[in-house]
């Protein structure tokens, strides 16, 4: 039994399918009562709680053999700071796990996490890794760079700020960097982690093919748009104080402060960084965003274009 935790998420989804495409025994873990019923429909077993809370996490950790831990947060809210949930709900989830005798931790950290990080999304994952590496349990950390997907944090906000707003906002004068990965890339080394033990006691980065500025992100998503949104400067320290403030006033906010520090560290690897770990070469974003915009567009626009196809799979045969 594999137990997923954030399985409600982003990647969570992704996995989730995955996992039962392939007939693996799965129990999900999730926070809100609408994750909770969608993924009881799908037929997944599912088990209710919050990590951080005081309630037993034993339950949830029976007969499982294997976690991915992914529940995270990219923004504070009233209790749920970033330390709150990645160090000391990722600490109560190991103590369960040790008393179940789980036999392997797969943590999904974020590429750059070093002790000396001020950014305090950043730094947060990076006590968390301390607690799966304290933990005496057998572990795989991963360090995937941002994230990008159907439903993703990033460049679905991103889109539908372009979309709404006259402007194209960029966070900061310096080129912020990254190296965007997509999510089915990320899941496809997770299952490779879980079935054969690829990347067992590792810490391993992930990232996409392309180092790319946050500027260089806007260009392709307006060339792909066919927009030419006028682009507007905001001096860091501004745009971290709208971020907070949307943030907290918006559900689905256009840039969380957990997506900006990931930003602002600007941590980049080895552009072969995926096919060294796993043997495969991941999407490149440019081909990320054709997939990912050709089914949203307006019909008169989408004509003569291909349809969205199903995501693509580069993991090669095994
Ligand atoms: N997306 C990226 O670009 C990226 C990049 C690098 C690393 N990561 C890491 O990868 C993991 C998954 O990311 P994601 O994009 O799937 O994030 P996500 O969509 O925000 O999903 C995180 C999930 O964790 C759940 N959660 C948060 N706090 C919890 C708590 N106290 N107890 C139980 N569940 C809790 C959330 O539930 P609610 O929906 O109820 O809040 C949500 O379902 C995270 O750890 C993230 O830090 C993501």
């Amino acid at each position: 039994m594999i137990l997923v935790t954030g399985a409600g998420g982003f990647v969570g989804s992704y996995l989730l399918k995955r996992l039962s495409t392939a007939g693996q025994p799965v129990r999900a873990l999730v926070r809100s009562r609408s994750d909770f019923e969608r993924i009881r429909l799908a037929s997944v077993a599912a088990c209710r709680l919050e990590i951080t809370d005081a309630i037993s996490l034993d339950a949830a950790l029976e007969g499982v053999e294997q976690v991915v831990h992914l529940a995270g947060t990219f923004r504070e809210l009233g209790r749920g700071t970033f330390d709150v949930v990645h160090q000391n709900g990722t600490r109560r989830l190991l103590q369960a796990a040790k008393g179940a005798n789980v036999k392997h931790v797969i943590y999904i950290s974020t590429l750059g996490a070093a002790p000396d990080r001020i950014y305090p999304y950043v730094r947060s994952k990076w006590l968390a890794e301390g607690e799966v590496r304290g933990s005496g349990l057998p572990f795989t950390i991963l360090r995937p760079s941002l994230l990008f997907g159907d439903g993703d944090r990033f460049l679905t906000p991103l889109t539908r700020l372009l979309r709404k707003s006259p402007y194209a906002f960029i966070p900061g004068y310096e080129r912020l960097r990254c190296q965007p990965l997509w999510v089915g890339d990320l899941v496809s080394c997770l299952m490779r982690a879980l079935g054969s033990g690829v990347g067992k006691g590792e810490v391993i980065p992930l990232a996409g093919p392309e180092q790319i500025t946050y500027e260089g992100v806007i260009d392709l998503l307006q060339k792909r748009l066919e927009s030419s949104r006028p682009k507007i400067r905001l001096p860091i320290s501004l745009a971290a104080s709208l971020t907070l403030l949307l943030e907290r006033m918006l559900r689905v906010p256009p840039l969380t402060s957990g997506i900006l520090d990931i930003w602002r560290l600007g941590a980049i690897t080895d552009r072969h960084a995926v096919r060294k770990a796993y043997g495969f070469t991941p999407m490149p974003l440019s081909e990320g965003i054709r997939y990912l915009l050709s089914s949203d567009e307006p019909p008169s626009r989408r004509r003569g274009r291909k349809q969205r196809a199903a995501a693509p799979d580069r993991t090669p045969e095994r």
